[in-house]
C-alpha cells in the first residue's frame, strides 16, 4: 500500500513549475542574490495580502521574532510572556536575548495561549517583583489564531509589547481580517511546511509603524544606517535571500487556492471523525490555514496505539507537541515551577493527520478509514 504522504511538496512544485522556473530564471540572470528586486516585490505583496502597512522580509521566523524584540529593546530582567505549547523558537528568542520566558497555559479546546491565564500570570511576576513584564508572544496555533482582542486589551492595561507569532498561521483570518496587524509586530515564517513556505529557511515581519519597519531593516542587516558602512546599533545577518523571494512569488498566485483546499480537507475530517475523537474546536469569527490538523485521543497510551495502527496502513502522524516548552531540559532553569496542567494534558494526547493541497479526498477518506480501524 503506497504510504499517503503527510506534506506533498513534490505535487506542488509541479502544480507551479513554469511561473517558478520564470521566477528563478530571472534572479540567475540578474544576479542580486542579495536584497534583490524580488525581496521587495515580495514585501509589498506580503504587505497587501494581510492588510498590513509595512512588511521586511527576513531570514526565517526565528530571526524574525528576535529582530521584533530587539528592536523593543527586550533583554535582562524582562519578562516575556509566552504559551508553554508551542514551538521552542518562541521561548528561545527572549532567552537569548537575556530575558526570561514566562510560560503561560492554553485553552484546552483551542489550544491557543489562555489570556484569563496571561493575566494570572502578569499579576504574578508584578507581585514576586523579580522581573519587568515587557512583552506578550501571541502565537496563532496550527493554522488558528491566537484572542487578539483579548491579548491586546491586556497589554494595554499592563503597557505590554505585543508580538504575534504567525509562522504557523499566515492566511488565517479574525473577525474577517487578515492575521498580520493584530498586536505591534507580527511575525512569520516561510520554512518549507508552513501554509506558505520556500525552498529553504525564510520569513518576514510586519508592523503598521513606519519607524518599527526602519529599525527591522536596519537590525537585518547589522544595525546599518543610511549607508552601507554606517553601524548605528548591534544587528544580525537576517536577509531573506532573493532566490526564496522569488520561489514565495511563483507560490503566492495559488495560495489563496490551496488555503480553500486545506479547508475542504479540514471540514471532510470534522465530518467523519467527530464521533471517534476530538476534532479540533474552532475559535469563533474566524478561518484557519490549517498547517496542522491536530486531533485528541483520550491518553498516550491510546495515542500510541492509533499511530501504530495509522503507520502500518501507510497513513503518516505526528505529535506537536510531545513536551510543553516548561518541561524541556533547555528551560527547565528559566520556569519558576508553576504548573501548567492544559499543555502537560494536551502533550500527552494530541496526533495531527496529514493535511496539505494535494491530498486527495480518496486519501483524506483512507485517513478517517484508518483512524475508525485503529481505534477498534
Ligand atoms: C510557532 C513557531 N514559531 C516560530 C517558528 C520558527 O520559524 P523558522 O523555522 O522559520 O525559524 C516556528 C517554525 O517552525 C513555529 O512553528
Amino acid at each position: 500500500m503506497t504510504p499517503i504522504p503527510f506534506l506533498d511538496l513534490k505535487a506542488q512544485q509541479a502544480r507551479i513549475a513554469p511561473e517558478l522556473r520564470r521566477r528563478l530564471d530571472a534572479v540567475l540572470a540578474h544576479g542580486q542574490f542579495i536584497l534583490g528586486p524580488e525581496v521587495a516585490e515580495l514585501e509589498a505583496a506580503l504587505a497587501a495580502f494581510c492588510g498590513a502597512a509595512q512588511c521586511v522580509a527576513v531570514s526565517s521566523g526565528t530571526d524574525a521574532l528576535q529582530i521584533a524584540l530587539m528592536a523593543e529593546g527586550i533583554g535582562p530582567g524582562d519578562a516575556v510572556f509566552l504559551p508553554a505549547f508551542t514551538y521552542t523558537a518562541t521561548a528561545e528568542v527572549p532567552l537569548l536575548l537575556g530575558a526570561v520566558p514566562v510560560f503561560v497555559d492554553v485553552d484546552p479546546s483551542t489550544f491557543q495561549i489562555d489570556p484569563a491565564h496571561l493575566s494570572a500570570r502578569i499579576a504574578a511576576v508584578r507581585a514576586a517583583g523579580r522581573l519587568r513584564p515587557r512583552a506578550v508572544i501571541g502565537v496563532d496555533l496550527f493554522g488558528q489564531p491566537a484572542d487578539w482582542p483579548a491579548l491586546g486589551a491586556i497589554a494595554a492595561r499592563e503597557g505590554l509589547f505585543t508580538l504575534d507569532d504567525l509562522a504557523q498561521s499566515f492566511g488565517a483570518t479574525l473577525g474577517g481580517r487578515k492575521l498580520g496587524a493584530m498586536a505591534d509586530a507580527t511575525a512569520t515564517s516561510f520554512f518549507p511546511s508552513k501554509p506558505l513556505g520556500a525552498y529553504g529557511d525564510g520569513g518576514a515581519l510586519f508592523t503598521e509603524s513606519a519607524e518599527r519597519a526602519a529599525l527591522f531593516r536596519s537590525l537585518r542587516t547589522h544595525g546599518e544606517g543610511a549607508t552601507r558602512y554606517e553601524v548605528l546599533r548591534t544587528g544580525m545577518n537576517g536577509r531573506l535571500d532573493t532566490l526564496q523571494a522569488a520561489v514565495l512569488l511563483a507560490k503566492l498566485p495559488v495560495f489563496r487556492e490551496e488555503l480553500a483546499a486545506r479547508e475542504r480537507i479540514a471540514t471532510f475530517y470534522d465530518q467523519h471523525l467527530h464521533n471517534l475523537v476530538v476534532t479540533p474546536a474552532r475559535v469563533p469569527d474566524s478561518t484557519s490555514a490549517w498547517a496542522i490538523y491536530a486531533v485528541l485521543l483520550r491518553d498516550a497510551a491510546e495515542r500510541a496505539r492509533v499511530q501504530e495502527g495509522l503507520r502500518a496502513a501507510g497513513v503518516p502522524s505526528a505529535i506537536y507537541y510531545p513536551r510543553p516548552l516548561h518541561h524541556q531540559p533547555a528551560y527547565r532553569d528559566a520556569h519558576d515551577g508553576t504548573a501548567l496542567p492544559v499543555s502537560e494534558a494536551l502533550s500527552e494526547r494530541i496526533l495531527a493527520l496529514p493535511i496539505h493541497p494535494d491530498l486527495t479526498e480518496a486519501d483524506t477518506a483512507r485517513v478517517c478509514a484508518a483512524l475508525a480501524a485503529a481505534l477498534g
